[in-house]
């Protein structure tokens, strides 16, 4: 018997959405989906593990999210960890333990893909390890991971060696996994010997995930054949994109728009809708380069009101203006119908605000597009616009034009520069500050 094939929907009120982080990841993405996912049926993340921190609010209260969808607070709704999603079992259970006094997952509202490969200790303690080999072999060649274990659990995948989900709450697919491992690869063994409680707690917690494995991916399909709303959810962003991101500073996985549909299975074409959102400014964590980069008072200033400290490590964000090269970029990379421009309140006050429009290559010139080259890249100087800024406190809620003029002024600005259409601007961390603009009516299908 063969199944309908899926089509592309002509309905807003169904379909299947993707949300991308647009720049180097910390976007605001957690407050954003947890604003759409309020209509959605199903909510699911496609790549990355841990390493990502999706900030919300519910009922008042701060909340960081490493790996559950934030669509678990909306009563009723699937949350998917897709297959190109790396899992850590021990840090999911703490996390359910977290989100309980809010809402409880239990195997019918969190779907965990059997495919997803799992972060094991020996995946965290390689990361650690490679990360101090790269400090110590040369200045600047630091990646400055998050140190969860990403790339190697990801690196362990691609050579077809890795430990997926469904395996490890199997024990005995597990206990084979570990006596392969132990006689591949050179140290494993030592190191459960002397890591044996975590490798314990580790074995531990699977027992208690294996109720919440299943074909997550067919389950999707199955639903979106049905025309339920699907949200597809993306962590760090597309300049960190194993691919297409500023190479070797990336994460391991595939944060684009397309990288959704390889994750899930499911065919591109049934896709509806892909937002990005962006900050109204620029940061980044961690090492590479960053040609809008202030390390200035202003660089300072941002830090301070944007509270640009990262959700998963601490570390103080690299803070800088907006980049229309590299959103520019994005905008080809993904196709946005719409970009999202997030904490828009954080530049009132500023006397002036500065857009990249082009780079200055010492050798090459002008440069208008985004470098394939990380080195290419960290020898740009921006090319910088300047707009007046505005004073005062933003309107929180209601329509973008509301906004003062200077403000409409420069969102037209990185309209104009970076190809893109700003469908929203968020105007504080709060689920309701946001302003809304024209073109929003699939998102706004997904949130009603
Ligand atoms: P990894 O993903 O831990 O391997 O880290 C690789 C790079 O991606 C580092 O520069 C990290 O700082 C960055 N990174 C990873 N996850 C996030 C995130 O959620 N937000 C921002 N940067 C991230």
């Amino acid at each position: 018997m063969t199944s309908e094939p899926m089509k592309r929907s002509t309905s807003h009120q169904s379909g299947i959405t993707i949300v991308v982080g647009a720049q180097w990841g910390d976007e605001g993405k957690g407050k954003w989906i947890d604003w759409i996912a309020g209509g959605a049926d199903i909510v699911a993340r496609y790549q990355g593990g841990n390493n990502a921190g999706h900030t919300l609010y519910v009922k008042g209260q701060k909340v960081v999210l490493h790996q559950i969808p934030s669509g678990i607070f909306h009563g009723g709704q699937k949350c998917v960890l897709a297959a190109g999603v790396v899992i850590n079992p021990g840090e999911l259970v703490r996390e359910m333990e977290k989100v309980a006094p809010f809402a409880k997952a239990t195997p019918d509202n969190l779907w965990l893909s059997a495919r997803a490969h799992t972060i094991t200790p020996w995946h965290i303690a390689t990361d650690g390890r490679r990360e101090a080999q790269r400090e110590a072999a040369a200045s600047g060649s630091a990646i400055g991971t998050t140190k969860r274990g990403i790339g190697p659990t990801y690196s362990e995948k691609t050579a077809r060696s890795g430990l997926r989900f469904g395996d490890y709450v199997n024990p005995v697919a597990r206990k084979n996994w570990m006596e392969a491992m132990a006689s591949a690869v050179d140290g494993f063994a030592a190191h459960c010997e002397s890591h044996k409680a975590e490798w314990e707690s580790f074995s531990k917690v699977a027992a208690q995930l294996a109720p919440f494995v299943c074909d997550a991916e067919a389950r999707v399909r199955k639903a979106a054949g049905e025309g339920k709303k699907i949200l597809m959810e993306g962590a760090q962003g597309t300049l960190l994109d194993l691919d297409h991101g500023t190479f070797p500073f990336v994460t391991s996985s595939s944060t684009i728009a397309a990288g959704a549909c390889a994750s899930l299975g499911i065919p591109p074409r049934a896709v509806t809708g892909i937002y990005g959102i962006a900050k109204a400014y620029l940061t980044r964590v961690g090492a590479g380069p960053f040609p809008t980069e202030l390390t200035n008072e202003t660089g300072n200033a941002l830090r301070e009101r944007g509270q640009e400290f990262g959700a998963t490590t601490g570390r103080p964000r690299r803070c800088g203006w907006f980049d229309a090269v590299a959103m520019r970029y994005a905008q080809d990379v993904n196709g946005f119908d719409g970009v999202i421009l997030n904490k828009f309140d954080i530049l009132s006050g500023m006397d002036e605000l500065k857009i990249a429009v082009a780079y200055e290559h010492p050798e090459l010139g002008c440069i208008e597009q985004f470098p394939w080259n990380a080195e290419i890249l960290a020898a740009c100087k921006p090319v910088y616009k300047t707009f007046p800024g505005w004073h005062g406190d933003l309107p929180k809620t209601g329509g973008i034009e509301a906004l003062p003029k200077a403000a409409l002024d420069y969102i037209r600005a990185i309209e104009e520069s970076s190809g893109i259409k700003v469908v929203a601007a968020g105007t504080g961390p709060g689920r309701e500050e946001a302003l809304l603009g024209r073109d929003l009516e699939r998102l706004v299908a997904l949130n009603s």
